[in-house]
């Protein structure tokens, strides 16, 4: 089975999986960590992701349909998936259909984040992430309580590559073109959440708490 996280980039999907991971058995999977670690380990596909990622494009949907898959493929069949940053194309949206299918699994619920685009280049720009752990920080938000290093893990806290400016700016017109149509394919099936993401991390955790409740 499977739940997604849907929404324009720093509307605040990861910091949420954070919170949900701690009190459910969910297994995270966020595409985009899952590629920034195939472009550490040099990976033939993290050297063509990486093209696509600096300029704040989408890598190519069967890049990471096969990467899906392959996790998919690892995993036991009744694992519940917190997919976040995937899928981010109709395509994708079509290609997890299938994998759903073959597992006889169903997606409960997309959450939509919503939240307006000022608010996304300020946290982005501020935004500082472990090199070690992938936990995610903003210097004014949400600091870890030494500065540059990991409260989880005693990592070192980083810039991601594509959290400058004009960056920030392409991600967010290329998530209305390419992302927004998966709106529209989930709500015509029954399973989209919105959720207004523009407060605080905690506000926004209450308001899935409320619009899901102790389901599923
Ligand atoms: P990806 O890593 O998925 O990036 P993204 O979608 O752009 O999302 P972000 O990680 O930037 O934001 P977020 O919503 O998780 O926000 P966060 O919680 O960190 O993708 C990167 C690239 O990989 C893509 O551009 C593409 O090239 C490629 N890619 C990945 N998946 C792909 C796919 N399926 N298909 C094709 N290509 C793919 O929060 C942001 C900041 O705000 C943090 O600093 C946080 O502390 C702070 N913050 C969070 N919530 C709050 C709050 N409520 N109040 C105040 N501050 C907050
Ligand atoms: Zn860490």
């Amino acid at each position: 089975d499977a739940i997604i996280l849907l929404g324009p980039p720093g509307a605040g999907k990861g910091t949420l999986a954070q919170q949900l991971r701690d009190e459910r058995e969910l297994q995270h999977v966020a595409t985009g960590d899952v590629l920034r670690e195939a472009v550490r380990a040099e990976t033939p596909e993290g050297l063509e992701a990486k093209r696509y990622m600096d300029r704040g494009e989408l890598v190519p949907d069967a890049v990471i349909l096969r990467i899906i898959r392959r996790r998919m493929e690892s995993d036991p069949a009744d694992t519940t998936y917190l997919f976040d940053g995937f899928p981010r194309t109709v395509e994708q949206g079509r290609g997890l259909d299938r994998l759903m299918d073959e597992l006889n699994g169903t997606i409960q619920a997309v959450l939509l984040l919503q939240i307006d685009g000022e608010k996304v280049v300020e946290r982005l720009e501020g935004r500082r992430v472990c090199r070690a752990c992938g936990a995610v920080y903003h210097v004014r938000n949400n600091p870890p309580s030494t500065e540059g290093v990991c409260d989880r893990c005693g990592g070192e806290l980083i810039q991601r590559d594509d959290d400058r400016r004009e960056t920030i700016l392409h991600r967010l017109e290329v998530y209305r073109e390419q992302t927004d149509p998966l709106r529209d394919y989930y709500r015509s099936r029954g399973i989209l959440y919105e959720i207004e993401a523009g407060g605080t991390a905690g506000e926004t955790f209450e308001e899935v708490q409320r619009a899901f409740g102790a389901s599923p």
